[in-house]
């Protein structure tokens, strides 16, 4: 698909559900008691796909255009699926639902797509057979496909390695069904709805720094969640409002909990023109509108715990520091390695395509900002984060870019590219 520049965009755009809630949605609803009534779902294929694992672990889910039903059936009403559940691309899905399969009376087996066949699932297979459980990686590397002995689980203390939101709820969940208090320790806190979804459906959780208890065998009851706007989905219009001259943008329903606020406060320290407004909560989630406008942006460097807090959005911050005056430094990201793509790689591999400075480094990578970049062929290894990145690129390069496997983006925003036009003044 071939990306032109743009030169200003204005008007409003209404950002869809958010990816992390919309998947704890459906399987928080699968294992409460009762009815939940779920809006502004994110009909992205990973939270498909999410759908498709409940139905085929006995879960009754209706889709319809306006609302999720999700008929849940009760922490211990999961049905065994005698062939292997398909997660796609989807690595919430993959680590979450292996919290919850550990603590069944029965067997599974997981499996995605080739991405997810290369990411590393010993994060989540190590704290769970701590806790008692059985499972492996079917081809002997602690990769997908998995195995998953459904058995019964101790309580741990877990210190985890990484600051990551799947291993940190893929244990919680396992504590559901273990035989007390499990609590999980990570260095820097990550993304916390899990914590703020689970007790909303009644289960007795504790949060301290960067530690989350959660006690066994609660009776959770089915909830009517509204979905927030993603913030991972904003950044691609915060940051081309703000790198398209001329441009004012209204961004509405955007939530902004301060574990996913990151890119905000990166791009303040970068000078950009955001304000908030119209900010409440829904669904115990704070939420806003985002007015951006077109700014000079300045360089910056990024690292330490404010990682975990924009990690999905280091891509479309790269293209920023890429456009921006001065040197951008991202460090302590290595994570960005074991996402979709490698995106230390995918990222400067491509902005070096467009003639942007950049130097990759083993947990992060240099941008020196400023120099016009100019038409290229990206190269998005089918990671929907860098499609829409490099698209955002093209809006501010001479000549656009061509983006290859540009449908990748139906991962987490089937309409962006439609979404992006309507904003384009000619
Ligand atoms: C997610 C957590 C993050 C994020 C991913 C969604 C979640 O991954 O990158 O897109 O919903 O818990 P990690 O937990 O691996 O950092």
């Amino acid at each position: 698909m071939l990306v032109e520049p743009a030169h200003s965009l204005k008007g409003e755009v209404n950002i869809p559900g958010d990816k992390s809630i919309s998947h704890r949605s459906v399987m928080f609803g699968a294992l409460a008691d009762g009815l939940t009534e779920v809006t502004h779902f994110l009909q992205g294929a990973d939270c498909l796909s999410t759908i498709s694992c409940f139905r085929k672990l006995g879960i009754e889910i209706e889709n319809t255009p306006e609302r999720i039903l999700i008929h849940g059936r009760g922490l211990h009403g999961l049905r065994p699926y005698d062939s292997m559940l398909d997660v796609g691309n989807s690595g919430t899905t993959i680590r979450l639902i292996s919290g919850i399969l550990a603590g069944q009376t029965f067997p599974s087996a997981l499996n995605g797509d080739s991405s997810i066949q290369k990411r590393p699932m010993k994060r989540i297979i190590t704290p769970l057979r701590e806790m008692g459980a059985d499972i492996f990686g079917l081809n002997g590397n602690d990769c997908a496909p998995l195995k998953i002995n459904g058995s019964p689980l101790h309580a741990v203390d877990y210190q985890s390695p990484v600051a990551s939101a799947q291993v940190k709820s893929c244990v919680l969940l396992a504590g559901l069904y273990a035989d007390g208090p499990t609590s999980v320790t990570e260095p820097s806190l990550s993304r916390n709805h899990t914590e703020l979804m689970l007790s909303s459906f009644g289960a007795r959780l504790s949060s301290h720094d960067t530690t989350a208890t959660i006690w066994p065998d609660p009776l959770l009851k089915g909830q009517k969640i509204e979905v927030p706007g993603d913030i991972s989905s904003a950044a691609y219009f915060i940051a081309a409002g703000l790198l398209v001259p001329n441009s004012e943008l209204l961004i509405r329903n955007v939530g902004i909990n301060p574990t996913r606020d990151g890119i905000l406060r990166a791009a303040m320290a970068m000078n950009a023109d955001i304000t908030k407004l119209n900010i409440h909560e829904t669904s115990g989630e704070p939420v806003c509108d985002l007015l951006v406008k077109s700014s000079e942006l300045t360089g910056t460097t990024i690292s330490g715990d404010l990682i975990p807090a924009l990690i999905d959005e280091i891509p479309v911050i790269a293209v920023m520091a890429a456009y921006a005056q001065g040197t951008t430094i991202i460090k302590d990201a290595a994570e960005l390695k074991v996402k979709e793509s490698n995106r230390i790689e995918t990222i400067v591999t491509n902005l070096k395509a467009m003639g942007a400075d950049v130097t990759a480094e083993d947990d992060g990578m240099v941008i020196h900002g400023g120099k016009q970049l100019h038409h290229a062929l990206i190269h998005t290894c089918q990671d929907h984060r860098i499609a829409m990145s490099f698209a955002v690129a093209a809006l501010c390069s001479q000549g656009g870019a061509e983006i290859a496997d540009a449908e990748c983006v139906d991962i987490s925003y089937p309409n962006f590219y439609r979404d992006f036009k309507k904003l384009k003044c000619l």
